[in-house]
């Protein structure tokens, strides 16, 4: 239910030029369209020509290489007669060069369509090379976060994403980020996103375990600071709680037993639908730290959102506590007689620190490498991240960010 206190919210900074105003505005797109299905990588050729193509650019990176899913990509192009060429190059954390390198071979080579094929980093990377090769300039240029920004405006090549981790949601969502030298660049805007997310849960079943937790972790974090965001929108909160129920449900056995074939669909399905609730309502302070921690320190986003996660909900339970309570449900929890909403917010948190114990995540940063004195730099960049803008607790001061950093540490 919306309530006129929401829809009265100041929801973005107007002041901050290329944001989306939405204050009080409910906006719904869950585009694009979806193929899911276990072992439906093999509409690949069909769904290309779908989309009139002649000649295909995959985009992928050295690891997913090995593993052989471009070159099953190519032989079905070549069934339906589409030619294709392969950039393996994409790193995690893609850097701007690389992905402005690829933007130049997807022009040089002839291709009308992009194919991404990999983890979040390889299919954000493939909607920035898009942006590049029709745009021109380089991604920085893009930033969301700053004040003088080139828009993404123009009609971009299609994409098709093919995920082969449960967790980024990138397959259906408007945002990319690419790092420039150490600094995080989010570029967001509907022309990026897919044409066609093509889900196929069979490629993630030689996912392993620790990567199957920090994406999983991911993919929570997305439907819960989904769920508490400032801005409005019922529907998509109907798409976190059940990506919550379905996480909560699924990642233990996806990460305990790869081979688990039900579990990993139920994970491939509820990061697509988590990645629909982000899309629509951003992320929050989780991911402010979390891309702070990824480009100045290394961490895996995902392993960062999770470490991250707990910490945040604590400092954010003032004032969204019914909200809590509300995604317990979503985890079973079911309030006792006369329990209060911060009772439950309690186990929630509490549930969630078990989760994260139960599939090896780390309690604490130091442990992952991570310097006191990394904090205040992180903290610094982190109050100016586009994600912070839709956390529920604000102001959101490098005091507060450098509190929070301490208590994780
Ligand atoms: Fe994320």
């Amino acid at each position: 239910m919306v309530t006129t206190e929401e829809l009265n919210l100041p929801l973005i900074d107007p002041t901050i030029k290329g944001q989306i105003l939405d204050t009080g505005v409910i906006s719904f797109s869950f585009a694009p369209q979806i193929v899911f299905g276990y072992g439906c990588l093999n509409r690949i050729g069909f769904l290309s020509l779908f989309l009139k193509a002649k000649n295909a650019f995959i985009v992928t990176d050295a690891e997913i290489e090995k593993l052989g899913f471009p070159d099953k990509v190519q032989r079905y192009l070549e069934k339906s007669g589409i030619q294709s060429s392969i950039f393996n190059e994409v790193e995690p954390n893609p850097k701007e060069e690389t992905v402005i390198k690829a933007a130049e071979k997807f022009k040089s080579s002839g291709s009308d369509i992009v194919i991404a094929i990999g983890g979040g980093s390889v299919m954000d990377a493939a909607k920035v090379i898009r942006l590049i090769a029709r745009q021109g300039g380089k991604p920085s240029d893009y930033d969301a976060t700053k004040s003088t920004i080139m828009a993404v405006h123009e009609q971009l090549p299609h994409q098709i994403s093919i995920p082969t981790t449960s967790g980024t949601g990138s397959e259906v969502s408007i945002v990319a980020m690419v790092t420039s030298e150490k600094n995080k660049v989010t570029i967001l805007g509907y022309p990026l996103i897919s044409t066609i997310a093509l889900i196929d849960p069979q490629l993630t079943m030689s996912c392993p375990p620790k990567l199957t937790a920090y994406c999983g972790m991911d993919a929570l974090t997305h439907a819960i600071e989904a769920f508490v965001s400032l801005r409005v929108n019922p529907v998509a909160d109907m798409f976190s709680l059940q990506a919550i129920s379905i996480i909560y449900q699924n990642l233990k056995k996806s990460y305990s037993d790869g081979k688990d074939v039900i579990a990993r669909v139920n994970m491939a399905l509820a990061s697509a639908i988590a990645g629909m609730a982000f899309n629509q309502k951003s992320v929050g302070l989780v991911h402010a730290c979390s891309h702070q921690l990824s480009s100045q320190c290394n961490l895996p986003h995902g392993l960062a959102n999770a470490i991250m996660l707990p910490h945040v909900l604590k400092i954010n339970k003032k004032v969204v506590a019914p909200k809590y309570a509300i995604m317990a449900t979503a985890f079973g929890i079911s309030p006792q007689n006369n329990s209060s909403d911060n009772e439950i917010a309690d186990k929630f948190i509490l549930e969630i620190e078990k989760l994260n114990k139960d599939i090896g995540i780390p309690p604490r940063l130091s442990e992952c490498g991570v310097k006191v004195s990394d904090i205040e730099v992180m903290a610094q960049n982190a109050i100016k991240d586009i994600a912070a803008l839709t956390n529920p607790l604000q102001p959101i001061t490098k005091e507060l960010v450098e509190s929070v950093y301490r208590t994780a540490l």
